[in-house]
């Protein structure tokens, strides 16, 4: 089982930004924990970060090309509009994950709306980086 991670805009500043809804892990800490699931798990696991939709969307062409079992997707921002992310995610036949750090749905009216998750397997929102690892978790029962 191959897992690509990928976090969207702005995660790359977690542990410095806004702590009350993102804690203050730093992302390589975030990562550490994925990886040490991972490898409990026995996954291979990819991480990737970009701030850039473009980038995140060659990462989402190369899954397409059938390098990984499944997705996890930290969108970011982008989350609450890019339909460019959304069509990429519809196009894969791996299932998508999709986690937030903060619960979505306990803040603004605008983070509310999440444009990719129709398009995804599931959902996991407001458990810190907890979410990442229940992801990891999901995918033993999901194909
Ligand atoms: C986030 C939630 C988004 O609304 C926000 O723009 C982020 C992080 C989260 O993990 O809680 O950048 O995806």
């Amino acid at each position: 089982m191959k897992i690509l991670v990928i976090h969207g805009p702005n995660l790359n500043i977690l542990g410095y930004r806004s702590k009350k809804h993102y804690g203050d892990k730093t992302l390589d800490e975030l990562n550490s924990m994925i990886v040490n699931k991972a490898h409990e798990l026995k996954y291979e696991v990819d991480i990737f970060q970009s701030d850039y939709e473009g980038d995140i969307l060659g990462k989402l062409h190369v899954a397409l090309r059938g390098e990984y079992d499944g997705v996890i997707i930290n969108a970011g921002a982008y989350t609450h509009y890019s339909i460019a992310i959304r069509d990429a995610i519809e196009a894969l036949e791996v299932p998508v994950i999709e986690v937030h750090l903060s619960n979505i749905y306990g803040r603004e009216e605008f983070r509310k709306t999440s444009v990719i998750a129709p398009v995804c397997s599931g959902q996991i929102t407001g458990f810190g980086p907890y979410s990442y690892i229940l992801a990891l978790e999901a995918f033993k029962n999901l194909k």
